[in-house]
């Protein structure tokens, strides 16, 4: 148990029990970051010819999170990127993982020309990190695409947008595949597919009528057809960057994938092989899972053999999101709530109690649990099926419950975020010593940033920004990672 001692200051003593790992439990090779994605940060939104993105034009519709707020300023990244990469270098990080924002390096998509300030804001970002020996880790599409592809023929919905994906990859590899060695595709298809179009919370907010006011939409039908197109843009790319750039440029192509553990609720068999479905076999081995086919019928869309031989074996490592778990209840032999059940995943139902106890600690984001046994368990399971292709844990971080919180030390005195990178930590080095082949992790996020339908109430961040003034000041977790990466240590 870890114990802050602080007398309303930021000087706070730590004083550790029982939290043993160290950087020296990791491979020396093993790379330490921290991540974040071009919306969440940048801010700029209209500079220097980017044009609207999805996102700029749902939250100037909507306003986002209680204050109805938007990624219009976010970080001002875009402007302070030199300061953000000199604090990354301060921490001993190995690694920075951004996304390019599409609508900035193609405002029209296909429809029109590569804007040069948009490639060279990346190139800034690019050159200025290796400098400071880190690497750039780059996602290439995280959520936000210009609105014109939308408008014009509904975005993921239209196999178009695959096409419109791999001219955004080619791009990508062409300007800067030459520093760049490590690229993901797509951040969290999974997540995104639900969110955007069986719930309705997120752009373009399409679901069916159960899911509330939102009448728009097949919530049955549309996630599948958006997974769909996803899949086969990530496998495009990925093919792409093998035939034109790997022999000359040598990186890896992957993909990140949202990640929680699901832990069976009982010990039935149904529960148990409920947990084993999972969304990632097409990309490894040119299939939907056989529960998928079963159960959805002609409602999956099905590859043909050329579409077979693009997406199996597209993946150079998996990128994992991971945070929580939940429990999970089988589906496909009894009744599960509608909303809750999943077909992207794989017909089950969760739940966050068992015999009335919480699976974790609640955190500032809904469904999301402190387990920290749930890093081991999620990455041996995906070692398992997917033989023990090289992984990056590409997200993992917390936020406090308290989202109301604004006195600035108390943000700043973050021991439970300590605790939690403590013992995650311990566990991913539990299952790396086991054998399982990962290569990296991020903590999400670098600093406190815009967090979708959030807003800025929610703070991942280890150093927390002032949002009058956009200064960032390191929290305690920013000492604790730095101490653990340059020190090898946990004292601070
Ligand atoms: C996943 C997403 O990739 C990221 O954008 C988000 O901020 C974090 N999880 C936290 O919710």
């Amino acid at each position: 148990v870890l114990e802050a001692s602080n007398n309303g200051d930021i000087g706070f003593r730590l004083e550790e029990k029982g939290h043993h790992v160290k950087r020296s439990d990791f491979p020396p090779e093993f790379i330490f970051g921290a991540g974040s994605s071009a919306y969440q940060v940048e801010g700029a939104y209209l500079e220097d010819m980017k044009s609207l993105s999805n996102w700029d034009v749902f939250c100037h519709s909507i306003g986002c999170g209680e204050n109805e707020e938007n990624g219009d300023i976010a970080d001002c990244h875009y402007h302070l990127f030199l300061k953000d990469i000199e604090i990354m270098h301060s921490l001993g990080l190995k690694a920075y993982r951004f996304s390019i924002s599409w609508a900035r390096i193609l405002p029209r998509g296909r429809f029109g020309e590569v804007n040069t300030a948009g490639i060279m804001f990346y190139d800034k970002i690019i050159d200025n990190l290796i400098l400071k020996g880190i690497e750039p880790f780059v996602t290439i599409h995280h959520y936000d695409f210009p609105q014109e592809l939308e408008d014009r023929y509904g975005s993921w919905l239209n196999p178009e947008m695959q096409e419109d994906f791999v001219h955004l990859a080619d791009i990508c590899f062409k300007y800067f595949g030459d520093r760049v060695k490590y690229w993901t595709t797509i951040n969290e298809p999974n997540l995104f597919t639900d969110l955007a179009y069986r719930w309705g919370i997120y752009p373009p907010s399409r679901c069916s009528e159960f899911f509330g006011n939102c009448r728009t939409g097949n919530s049955d039908v549309e996630p599948l057809i958006v997974m769909h197109n996803l899949v086969l843009a990530h496998g495009k790319a990925a093919n792409l960057y093998r035939q034109k750039y790997k022999v000359k440029q040598a990186g890896l192509v992957g993909i990140v994938v949202n990640c929680p553990t699901f832990i069976p609720l009982t010990n039935s068999e149904l529960d148990i092989e409920a947990v084993k479905r999972a969304v990632l076999d097409p990309l490894i081995y040119g299939e939907y899972p056989v529960e998928m086919v079963k159960y959805l019928g002609s409602d999956l869309p099905s590859f043909s053999i050329k579409e077979k031989n693009i997406v199996n074996n597209s993946l150079d490592f998996i990128g994992i999101n991971h945070y929580s778990a939940i429990y999970t209840k089988d589906c496909t032999n009894s009744t599960c709530s509608p909303i809750a059940n999943r077909p992207i995943q794989g017909f089950f139902d969760t739940v966050a109690e068992r015999d009335g106890v919480l699976i974790g600690e609640p955190t500032g984001v809904e469904d999301t649990y402190v387990f920290p046994q749930g890093m081991e368990e999620i990455v041996n399971q995906i070692k398992f099926r997917y033989k023990n292709k090289p992984m990056f844990i590409t997200e993992n971080g917390y936020s406090s419950p308290d989202l109301q919180e604004k006195r600035v030390n108390v943000i700043l005195n973050d021991v439970k975020r300590v605790k939690f990178h403590l013992e995650y930590l311990e566990f991913l080095a539990k299952s790396i010593r086991e054998g399982a082949d990962v290569r990296g992790y991020f903590v999400w996020s670098l600093m406190d940033n815009y967090e979708w339908m959030s807003g800025y109430n929610v703070k991942f961040g280890l150093y927390y920004v002032d949002r009058e003034t956009q200064t960032r000041t390191p929290k305690l977790s920013a000492r604790w990672y730095k101490s653990f990466l340059k020190k090898n240590t946990t004292d601070l």
